[in-house]
């Protein structure tokens, strides 16, 4: 099985896929209201040093772990570690579960876009006066249209997956990540000539590092396992089907770059727009769905900005919807022995009841809680506040103490000695420190 085991064909797939699966809801959506929240500037350079001095080096450790086995996480556990695994292998359940958990309560996120979009080429998103925007986002997420919504990104990621790694998954990321960067460069263009950009740059670029705490700090290296997609074993899924010519450090350093430009970028297009508008930077989770809405209405030819951003939304959900499924389908294809197609009709069933909840979550189902929390939050704290850092946890200290280093110097070859060493100490003692850190203070 492992030896006519797929392969990502070129480059150019390598880059749109890893990227493609960072880049989504984590950029565009979370960070310019983390930012907005906690200060802007100085955020900005806190989020910065965790991608170096965490992000990348726990990205090449995924990197390292699916290439040298050339498996999925939890078939990749078992492979590496001494003795068969069996312990480790947990860690390999843990990014499956946390990888269905995200699965379901991302894809209703993505059906508010899908719906944003559509309502922006229908004209109707523009008809809503500013102060009924909360009340019409409340009912739009309330309703049964949002499972519809939830329903078709289930079913739009599902024939993805299907289509395979090449045919699927790396066509797709092909053609939708360079259509998402002259997306995003043209709206952020537009945004440069708004007349409060420069107030709006300011805020995102000026660091005042008077109003860092620890907060700040933990959200950023929050933000920062988010973005890339780290713990669950999405870039190790993808770094199984690189070929052995793949520099892994390379690939990591593009990824981490290039999705960090994309938060800059979503930056860069909504804080000049909020400035201009008088909306508030501070405004949390509802900054994309209550605050934008009635800054494209304010704006000339606002429709064709409106539908240009949601569409751009909604392809970077499901380029990383996509990574999310492939970890589940890849466990049961490589584990159970299942066909594909079986495979992606288990994840996509599971994820359809689990997406149901969660959308219902915010109308018919807002009255069940469990342990305070609607389904919805429940999912993406578990899996965002707990799975994530604890696998990105495990994963480092597993690549750090456990990994031989031969297999570490030899997949990341040729590395200079001392970039090596370096990377070495973050897996071994800064990652997991660190990610200790956010978990015991979540
Ligand atoms: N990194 C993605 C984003 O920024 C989210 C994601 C998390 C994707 C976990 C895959 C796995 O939106």
């Amino acid at each position: 099985m492992i030896e006519n085991r797929p392969h990502f064909a070129t480059r150019l797939g390598v880059i749109a896929t890893t990227v493609g699966s960072a880049v989504g809801l984590g950029n565009i959506w979370r960070f310019p209201y983390e930012a907005g929240a906690n200060g802007g500037g100085a955020f900005l350079l806190i989020y910065i040093a965790c991608i170096v001095v965490i992000g990348i080096p726990v990205v090449c450790a995924e990197f390292v772990m699916g290439r040298a086995s050339r498996r999925n996480i939890f078939g990749a556990f078992r492979t590496l570690a001494p003795r068969g695994g069996r312990w480790w292998s947990a860690v390999g359940v843990l990014g499956i579960t946390g990888s269905t958990l995200i699965l379901a309560f991302y894809s209703v996120v993505a059906g508010w876009t899908a719906e944003y979009f559509v309502q922006s080429v229908c004209g109707s998103l523009a008809d809503v006066a500013s102060g009924e925007r909360r009340a019409a986002f409340d009912s739009f997420t309330g309703g049964w249209r949002c499972v519809m919504w939830t329903l078709v990104i289930l079913g739009l990621n599902c024939l993805i997956v299907l289509g395979g790694v090449r045919k699927g998954i790396e066509r797709v990321s092909n053609l939708l990540m360079p259509l998402l960067f002259v997306l995003l460069l043209t709206l952020a263009l537009n945004s440069l000539l708004l007349p409060g950009a420069a107030d709006g740059l300011a805020f995102l670029f000026r660091p005042d590092f008077s109003t860092v705490d620890s907060g700040v700090i933990l959200s950023a290296l929050g933000q920062a396992f988010f973005s890339l997609s780290l713990g669950l074993g999405t870039m190790m899924i993808y770094a199984s089907y690189f070929s052995h010519r793949t520099p892994l450090l390379k690939s990591a350093a593009t990824t981490a770059g290039l999705d960090t430009m994309v938060a800059l970028i979503a930056g860069v297009i909504i804080f000049p727009a909020v400035f201009t508008f008088g909306a508030e930077p501070a405004a949390g989770p509802k900054l994309v769905f209550e605050v934008l809405p009635d800054i494209f209405r304010m704006m000339p030819a606002g429709a064709v900005w409106s539908t240009l951003f949601f569409l751009l939304l909604l392809l970077a959900s499901l380029t990383s919807t996509i990574s999310m499924s492939e970890i589940s389908v890849a466990y049961f294809c490589e584990q159970w022995g299942m066909s594909r197609r079986k495979a992606v009709a288990v994840n996509t069933s599971v994820a359809v009841v689990l997406g149901t909840l969660c959308a219902l979550s915010f109308g018919p189902l807002s009255d069940l809680q469990i342990c305070g929390m609607t389904v919805f939050n429940l999912f993406d704290c578990v899996a965002s506040n707990i799975i994530m850092p604890l696998g990105g946890m495990l994963i480092s200290i597993f690549s750090g103490w456990v990994l031989s280093r031969n297999v570490l110097q030899a997949e990341l070859s040729p590395i200079p000695r001392a970039l090596l060493r370096a990377l070495t100490f973050s897996l071994r003692y800064i990652a997991p420190g660190a990610i200790a850190v956010i978990f015991i203070a979540y």
